[in-house]
């Protein structure tokens, strides 16, 4: 895992950004594949980067035209035109702002009369895809990324699971009272998500302090779903000094950072 902690919230944007836009970069130009396939995630964690992102398509320089994008998770039950359903959440903070096609855009059904059979759906189109490229994460301050929460299997693949009462109060800010928060949410799995080539987590703030240690220097223990990221061999951890501020090593993250082999990242 290569941990890389930056200044500010405002860094964490800028470094998140720059290496989506490579990953997009590096696919349009290999003439034998098609566009990138980017996974994107919800929550605040990732807001600054897709900022960045959209201001580098403002200025033109870089060319969103040919992604194809994958949402992580969706809440069960709300209807896809409803402003905090992950649907509208992706069109307003990613495929508008980065000048995606929105038939490139997929997010989890959490309608279907069938979820089971949309999950499963959900697992053929990425694979159709060519999978995914680089899929960027948020961490849950009980350490869940997507809506794998505690607990939830190494090898699980998209599927319902039943959200955590503190992840429901976390979000409850979204909604007008918190017992309109769904109870339940498809997501990607943890098995789904260790597939694509590249994972980039993006952390801020003293809150996901305790998270952010548990996944880096904890066990790897399915109690805390983030510590999956330690089985990936391309995973990256862009994080805040308040974030990286319960991590035990952060003098050796940092001198590896120095001395990167081949330059800076
Ligand atoms: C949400 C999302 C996750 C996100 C996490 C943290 O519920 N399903 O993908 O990473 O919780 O959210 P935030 O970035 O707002 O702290």
């Amino acid at each position: 895992m290569e941990i890389v902690v930056v200044p500010d919230a405002e860094a964490v944007a800028e470094y998140a950004a720059e290496r989506i836009a490579r990953a997009i970069r590096s696919r349009s130009a290999d003439p034998y594949r098609s566009g990138a396939v980017i996974g994107v995630a919800t929550g605040s964690s990732p807001l600054g980067a897709y900022a960045a992102l959209a201001a580098r398509v403002r200025e033109g320089e870089l060319d969103t035209s040919g992604v194809t994008a994958f949402a992580l998770d969706e809440y069960v039950g709300l209807d896809p035109s409803h402003p905090e359903s992950y649907h509208s959440v992706i069109r307003r903070t990613v495929t508008e702002p980065l000048g995606l096609d929105p038939a490139r855009v997929h997010v989890p059904d959490g309608t279907a009369d069938d979820l089971d059979a949309a999950c499963a759906e959900y697992e053929r189109r990425i694979r159709e895809a060519g999978g995914i490229d680089l899929q960027l994460l948020g961490i849950g301050a009980n350490g869940h990324i997507g809506f794998n929460e505690p607990t939830s299997s190494f090898a699980s693949r998209t599927r319902i699971k039943t959200l955590a009462p503190q992840t429901r109060a976390d979000n409850a800010r979204f909604f007008d009272s918190p017992e309109q928060v769904p109870v339940h949410c498809v997501t990607q799995g943890l098995g789904t998500i260790l597939e694509a080539r590249q994972l980039l987590l993006v952390a801020q703030g003293e809150a996901k302090a305790a998270a952010v240690a548990r996944m880096v220097e904890g066990p790897l223990a399915s109690v805390c779903p983030a510590s999956a990221l330690q089985l990936h061999r391309d995973a990256t951890v862009v994080i805040d000094r308040a974030a990286a501020s319960e991590l035990r090593l952060s003098d050796y993250y940092e001198y590896v950072q120095e001395r990167l082999p081949g330059g800076a990242a």
